[in-house]
């Protein structure tokens, strides 16, 4: 039998930026509470909060200062327990966000281990003596910029961090740290959680011998600080996959439980943390929808290879947008961007979808005196801001579009008043409309949640595939164009779609999809 993930759709909730309740601009728990209707409606199966842990917020929440509790700011761990509670009794798991690759400088661990070289915990983090110079221990650098190396004068070591200096790397090589971090997971499993999304999962092991990452000789100046040398050396060390597995057995102590790991990596990497004997990662995120060339042969090209890839016994996984990364709607425009939900939801393999995807949300213009990303505001001309997809959910027409009572922290997206829940629930044919109807479709499909995937015709920019379940058939054929393609006799005349793009859904009665069209249709 199927696990339930396998099935699942999942749906991320950026907590911030989802519902305010307290009337102070910021998304929180009972802001959730307030929305279930919303997920119940749209019909997902689980949803993953982004971290809502105390912390100073220094890269909002994915600096954690105490794994196993709840940040004022989101609620208390009541309100947790009341979420999940609520959540189970409408059939939505709830999976939490886990970020063991490095923890605040604020966490107590830290200051124990900054506190001297004698410190029972310093080991637990990771320090290095100065190079011959007195500079950094190598050349690794910070994601956010600047080098991932900072200078501790009391102590005068430096200590390594892959994202801020408040947010220093924990030394996975050390037994204890993956003790206290195995007993984070169990904390959060008794109280209910159905399972984690693991934060920049490919980090967590490095070179234990620290040398240098080789320098990237296609940097240009105007590219990101981090992008001037390739990380060969400073992630993905191959022991990564021993950690993976002790992460897997503590969940494997539990019931039903699913483990999701961020890795962006390429895909004859990615499929490694599936692990050897299926021993690692349920779901290592899929990444590739969103940087993939919008053809039907480089779609069709990357499902193949993807496919091929795959070890046995593993279950793939597709995602098309995340707290990370620009929206959907706004690289591809609002059409495809109804082709791509089309494309998310019937792929073969669990789809995870990002709040404001349903609604073909765009990003929010943020002006320079809005920024509040870090990486923004340390690399002001990179363009690598991560304000505008986490823009708050417009719900509806009132104030700040019914998230806050007070000025939302982020700006909301510029349509709002036409552009939210609320004017898209009274409109059939609104990308809302469209996601409940492939959500409702694909549940009641064998074929859709479980079934085979074979191509039919990817050519142009026509893209035909079969998903396949004993006797049921599917047949998914998606226009990615601007102008109408013919579809020779590949759907049966007169058939109606069981979903369709351009609604209401007419019978197929010509030979062909219109422009941005897209069609299931029952063989
Ligand atoms: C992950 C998170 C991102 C965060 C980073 C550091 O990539 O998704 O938002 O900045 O990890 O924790
Ligand atoms: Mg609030």
């Amino acid at each position: 039998m199927a696990a339930w993930w396998q099935s699942a759709v999942i749906y991320q909730i950026y907590p911030r930026s989802f519902q305010d309740s307290d009337g102070d601009g910021i998304g929180d728990l009972k802001g959730i509470l307030q929305r279930l209707d919303h997920l119940e409606a749209l019909g997902v199966d689980a949803i993953w909060l982004s971290p809502v842990f105390p912390s100073p917020m220094a890269d909002f929440g994915y600096d954690v200062s105490d794994y196993c509790d709840v940040d004022p700011l989101f609620g208390s761990l009541a309100d947790l327990d009341k979420l999940i509670a609520e959540a189970h009794a409408r059939k939505l798991r709830v999976i939490l966000d886990f970020v063991p690759n490095h923890s605040s400088d604020q966490h107590p661990w830290f200051i124990e281990s900054r506190s001297s070289r004698l410190s029972a915990k310093r080991d637990w983090y990771i320090w290095q003596d100065p190079a011959a110079d007195g500079g950094p221990p190598n050349n690794w650098g910070s994601t956010f910029g600047g080098s991932a190396w900072d200078y501790d004068a009391a102590t005068g070591q430096y200590f390594y961090h892959a994202f801020l200096k408040e947010q220093p790397d924990l030394n996975w090589r050390h037994p204890q740290v993956q003790a206290a971090m195995h007993d984070v997971l169990r904390f959060w499993m008794r109280r209910g959680v159905d399972g984690f999304r693991i934060d920049v999962l490919w980090h967590l092991m490095k070179d234990p011998q620290f040398r240098d990452n080789p320098v990237n000789p296609d940097w240009q100046p105007g590219m990101p600080d981090i992008t001037r040398t390739l990380r060969t050396q400073s992630c993905d060390h191959p022991d990564i996959l021993g950690i993976v597995e002790g992460l897997r057995n503590v969940a494997d102590e539990f019931e039903d439980r699913v483990l999701i790991g961020e890795l962006y990596r390429p895909l004859e990497r990615l499929v490694d943390y599936y692990g050897p004997q299926g021993k690692g990662v349920h779901l290592p995120f899929n990444f590739h929808l969103m940087d993939v060339e919008w053809r039907a042969r480089d779609l069709a090209e990357l499902v193949q290879t993807y496919e091929g890839l795959l070890p046995e016994g593993a279950w793939p996984n597709w995602v098309l947008g995340n707290h990370d990364q620009p929206r959907i709607a706004s690289r591809l425009g609002p059409e495809q961007a109804r082709i791509a939900m089309m494309l998310l939801l019937t792929l073969r393999g669990t789809p995870t979808l990002y709040q404001g995807d349903e609604l073909g949300l765009p990003d929010a213009i943020v002006a320079a005196d809005q920024v509040r990303d870090p990486w923004a505001l340390r690399e002001p001309d990179a363009n690598v801001g991560r304000d505008p997809q986490r823009s708050p959910m417009p719900w509806d027409g009132g104030t700040h579009s019914g998230f806050s009572s007070a000025k939302p922290w982020l700006p909301l997206v510029d349509h709002w008043r036409t552009l939210n829940v609320a004017v898209q629930e009274g409109d059939a044919g609104s990308m809302l409309a469209l996601t409940r109807q492939l959500l409702k479709v694909r549940r009641s499909s064998q074929a859709l949640s479980l079934g085979t995937y074979r191509l039919i015709c990817a050519e142009g920019t026509l893209l035909v595939y079969e998903r396949r379940w004993e006797e049921e058939r599917k047949l998914i054929a998606l226009n990615l164009g601007s102008e109408p393609v013919e579809l020779r006799g590949i759907v049966p005349n007169r058939t109606r779609p069981c979903a369709g793009t351009h609604m209401p859904i007419e019978t197929v009665a010509g030979d062909g999809l219109a422009a941005n069209e897209g069609i299931v249709v029952d063989l």
